[in-house]
């Protein structure tokens, strides 16, 4: 890594503001996951052991700034008081502070107080219209509340917004300890994998994934497609697919991914479909050219579990990104279930899972501290199996 990382910064006695990605779930008020700011807290620790200043920025979930009465429930759904309590337990030896304002008086003087070792946590940044856009202004005042910045947000680091980018052109700058890991499990699986590498990709869209398929079409040996997306493969063979999920704009798409494939792709032999999506919709295994057509896939069929893991049989490196179906229903977990299963399995090969549905389905099956690395990011891990440049690492100078 030619970036900065926190170890190369003197931080002690410094006000370091950092970008964390607190984008946690709520429900109704209550955080269900908090492995984002579990993330981070190697870093936080760090910087309160070494006598920083720690003022930490994120945002959470999306604010409109078109329609005011629309503003004002956006921010109030996406509080982020909630996620200060839950960091002050974790951090019993600092204070956490929360300022519920993006800017002015009440947040300078909570920063122009703070002691070393102690953490202010600002207001959501998307309260700020400018946050999305990248605002020079906004990043400056921002960048103006601290000395150095820290980004550890790997789940933001593919938007170039002020507080991901703008305020890290005003400061020195380096990565944090989760961005750090991040990268290099990421970077050893794509870039340097150790062979057999398979990718395995699900998820309900297609379009989500199309370059990240090509990207890894070309790095990979074996790329498997399973979930929703694998629909619009099958209609692009010409199948009946039911009421599956498809993409009529992406059948080209999918024509083209499978020609250049060859045998490098494997998609699902069978499929577990039901008349309605439902948690208690009748499954039925149906042969994957035989989808009836009054109904709908929602699980891989267990001829493609065997098949999908005799080609992870003997594989060194697995990334694997998108849930192979509706796992969120138990009866159409199995698939989900299954494949995570054998990738748990695999002796001495790195495994690495994209973030969002598949952490998610990885983590609620129980399979969390047996995979190598769990994204936190969804989109940033995405897009960095893509091959892309993530702005919010880029914006970090260089050691
Ligand atoms: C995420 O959850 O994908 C990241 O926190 C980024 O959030 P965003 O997709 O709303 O920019
Ligand atoms: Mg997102």
């Amino acid at each position: 890594m030619t970036k900065k990382t926190v170890t190369d910064l003197d931080v002690s006695g410094k006000r370091v503001i950092v970008r964390v990605d607190f984008n946690v779930p709520l429900k109704d008020g209550v955080i269900t996951d908090d492995n984002r700011i579990k993330g981070a807290l190697p870093t936080i620790e760090y910087l309160v052991k070494n006598n920083a200043k720690v003022i930490l920025m994120s945002h959470l979930g999306k604010v409109n700034h078109k329609d005011a009465e629309k503003t004002e429930a956006d921010k109030a759904k996406n509080n982020m008081a909630p996620i200060a309590v839950r960091l002050q337990s974790y951090l019993p030896e600092s204070k956490v502070t929360f300022v519920a304002e993006t800017r002015g008086e009440e947040l300078e003087k909570a920063i122009s107080e703070l002691e070393d070792g102690n953490i202010v946590l600002m207001q959501n940044t998307r309260y700020e219209a400018g946050e999305s856009k990248n605002d020079a202004d906004l990043a400056a005042y921002w960048a103006s509340l601290g000395d150095l910045f820290v980004t550890d947000a790997f789940g933001s680091v593919h938007r170039a917004h002020a507080s991901t980018v703008g305020i890290a052109n005003h400061l020195p700058s380096a990565l944090g300890f989760l961005v750090e890991k991040e990268v290099k499990f990421l970077t050893e699986a794509i870039y340097n994998p150790q062979r057999p590498f398979v990718a395995i990709l699900g998820g309900a869209k297609v379009s989500d994934k199309i370059n990240v398929i090509e990207n890894l079409l070309d790095v990979a040996d074996k790329v498997i497609v399973g979930g929703g997306m694998a629909y619009t493969f099958y209609k692009a063979m010409g199948r009946e697919i039911g009421t599956s999920l498809v993409e009529m704009d992406r059948i080209d798409v999918a024509k083209a991914v499978m020609e250049k494939a060859g045998d490098k792709l494997i998609l699902p032999v069978d499929t577990v479909v039901a008349s309605e999506f439902s948690p208690n919709a009748e499954p039925v295994t149906v042969a994957s050219d035989s989808i009836p057509a009054d109904m709908m896939g929602l699980d891989i069929g267990p001829k493609s579990i065997e098949l999908f893991k005799k080609a992870l049989d003997g594989a060194k490196t697995v990334v694997w990104n998108g849930p192979m179906g509706v796992f969120e229903f138990e009866t159409f977990a199995k698939g989900t279930l299954e494949v995570c299963k054998t990738i748990t399995e695999l002796p001495g090969a790195l495994t690495v899972i994209g973030g969002g549905d598949s952490a998610a389905a990885a983590i609620q099956l129980g399979f969390k501290d047996k995979i190598t690395h769990i994204s936190t990011g969804g989109g940033a891990s995405l897009e960095f199996m893509e091959g892309k440049e993530l702005p919010g690492i880029a914006a970090i100078q260089d050691k």
